[in-house]
């Protein structure tokens, strides 16, 4: 969700800029900018659309000279995405150019007191305001930083800033709060970005400035402030994944690039966890004591992270009879939830910079809940800020539609389980045996069912045209049902809708038609029978039945249309096989439609505004 890109250097900016931006079009947008620096003046240029048209625009950086620059890909919140809207924001003598991810909350107070200053604003934005609050006190302050000082304390609400001031010609500035930005510290210049993809290719070297807190870099230099303008030092670290990991290599789509890595990626993060047969998450830091003493696990997420939480509801209820609430994570923070002691808060997050999963995580401290981040990307706001840290070794995902992420953060949720119903006595020696078994074999049977993919290839074909899916399942089927139909509308356009399998005739059914594809999951022998009269019930009514589950169920046959077999597991892990050809259907019906699976329309990768 928008994206910054800053260098100062040797090098002609506009390159590196645009080249950065790139890097971070998974995170979704509609419009582009940059300002460089060109030794006498800012110049802007900025263009609605994809990266592609202010490449051309700009033909390739050249019309834009200078080795100091700022650039943005923009995704609209206020003001549609157009020209002038998006970012880089000029004050008004075109002296102090910015651009920012996030949200003013109090920008129209702002902008109402600027305009009786004498202001005039040309956008509808909220960044613009800052752009002439910039102004504002720079024309009453000693220096640029002092300035950016004035400004943190007039804003409210998040953000991440890059600001380039023409009397300071020699200088970029970083600004941070509840936004993502990182610096990196180059051999041949220095870059801010709001991802570490951005930087890659020129250093692997890396500060992650905190909130409230200012960066100021120049070709040689990085300083840190704190709002008061006091210097701080900082500590970089070192990015260790491969640059290639954040390419598409050879694959058509990083979709499906990121949903082949899947066996790697639950095998890495299920390897270091399993040693001499037992579950040991060392990172972790909670002693047996503070496990035991957990009363109640409050699940928080959005999307995909919120699904795998309610996977894990039926898992850790199951294993480790802990009660379990899922929340999504806007309704959580909002919601006065009753946290009491013994409460574990477990914020689950790819990115880690998630706005109101960040905003969840935060309320359970003030509360003194003991959080617990279960997040892929290292050094992310959300593993920084939780008490405890589990890792999903998924790698940087670059697809808006997760796959492998979700993937790890079942593996890592089922660990935690597993850790938990171990140390609590709730599981016998031989079942922890027999479900680590189980867990390894994951690997390999997630490898099997992609390389069948072309019997889901030719079924996706037949439902281009679909106007309406719907999925069904029960118990951990119904989670799963959940994360099937959010793949395959975020990316095919398609409606569609998962329904615990009990619940359809209690309204839904209504929409069922002739021809109307109904995805059911039937995984759970126990329920098998129930969900096969939900089947017949659909398909009485005319609906057409793709049932996935175990390759024991034949049954399921005589009452479905087509099914999908998945390979023998634990009951409580099905949803790491049933997710696959699920994906792939998702997969191959948007590519059949024509539809940029990347970079779904609307959506950004990381949602860092409320
Ligand atoms: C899923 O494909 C989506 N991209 C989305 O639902 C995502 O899972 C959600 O926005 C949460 O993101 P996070 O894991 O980075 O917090």
């Amino acid at each position: 969700m928008c994206g910054i890109v800053g260098y100062i250097g040797k090098k002609q900016a506009a390159p590196i800029l645009l080249d950065g931006l790139e890097k971070l079009e998974y995170r979704g947008y509609d419009s582009a900018g940059m300002a460089v620096y060109d030794g006498a003046q800012i110049n802007i240029k900025k263009a609605t659309g994809r990266l592609k048209v202010l490449n051309e625009l700009t033909h390739g950086g050249e019309l834009l000279p200078g080795t100091v620059g700022i650039g943005h890909t923009r995704w609209a919140t206020h003001g549609e995405p157009s020209d002038v809207n998006a970012h880089p924001h000029f004050n008004a003598d075109h002296t102090i150019a910015v651009v920012h991810n996030g949200i003013i909350e109090n920008y129209l107070k702002l902008k109402n007191q600027l305009i009786e200053k004498g202001y005039s604003f040309i956008s509808e934005t909220d960044t613009e305001v800052i752009a002439h609050l910039l102004d504002y006190y720079y024309k009453k302050c000693e220096n640029p930083l002092e300035a950016v000082t004035k400004i943190m304390h007039r804003v409210e609400g998040s953000y991440a800033l890059g600001i380039l001031f023409a009397d300071e010609p020699d200088v970029v500035y970083a600004v941070r709060k509840d936004s993502p930005l990182i610096v990196g510290k180059g051999k041949e210049g220095n870059l801010i970005a709001s991802d570490v993809p951005a930087v890659l290719k020129y250093t692997r070297e890396v500060y992650f400035i905190e909130n409230e807190e200012i960066a100021r870099l120049s070709e040689k230099n990085i300083e840190f402030f704190n709002v008061d303008g006091e210097i701080i030092q900082k500590e970089s670290k070192t990015i260790e994944w491969d640059i290639n990991a954040a390419e598409k290599g050879g694959y058509e789509h990083f979709m499906l690039k990121e949903m082949y890595e899947q066996p790697k990626t639950v095998r890495d993060t299920l390897s270091p966890r399993i040693k001499d047969g037992r579950i040991v998450i060392e990172e972790l830091g909670m002693t047996d004591e503070e496990i035991a003493s957990i009363q109640k696990i409050h699940i928080v997420a959005c999307g995909s992270a919120y699904h795998t939480g309610v996977t894990n509801k039926y898992i850790f209820e199951g294993l480790a009879r802990i009660p379990v609430e899922v929340d999504v994570a806007s309704e959580f923070r909002y919601r006065d939830p009753i946290l009491e002691k013994g409460t574990l808060v477990v914020i689950i997050s790819q990115s880690g910079e998630t706005a109101d999963t960040l905003a969840a995580l935060r309320l359970a401290k003030e509360r003194g809940i003991m959080t617990l981040g279960i997040v892929n990307v290292v050094g992310s706001s959300i593993a920084r800020e939780a008490d405890k840290v589990m890792y999903t070794w998924a790698g940087p995902e670059i697809a808006v539609a997760t796959t492998k992420a979700y993937s790890a953060q079942l593996i890592a949720l089922y660990l935690l389980a597993i850790k938990f119903a171990q140390v609590r006595g709730k599981i016998t020696e031989s079942e922890t045996t027999e479900l680590i078994t189980d867990l390894k074999k994951l690997p390999d049977q997630i490898e099997m069912l992609l390389h069948n993919k072309e019997k889901i290839q030719r079924f996706a074909n037949r439902y281009i045209a679909a106007k309406d899916v719907f999925f069904i399942g029960r118990g951990i089927d119904y989670a799963i049902s959940l994360e099937g139909s959010l793949k395959l509308k975020e990316i095919s356009y398609i409606h569609s809708e998962a329904y615990a399998a009990g619940e359809l005739k209690h309204g839904t059914i209504s929409l069922i038609e002739d021809g109307t594809l109904v995805t059911a999951v039937v995984t759970q022998k126990d329920l098998y029978k129930k969900t096969i009269s939900n089947i017949v019930e659909v398909r009485t009514r005319g609906a057409f039945v793709l049932a996935i589950t175990n390759e024991e169920n034949t049954e399921i046959e005589k009452a479905a249309d087509y099914v999908i077999y998945l390979p023998q597991t634990n009951r409580y892990f099905t949803n790491s096989l049933a997710i696959i050809p699920l994906q792939l259907f998702a997969y191959y019906v948007a590519v059949g439609k024509g539809c940029d699976v990347d970079k779904p329309r609307n959506l950004a990768k990381s949602v860092t505004v409320e």
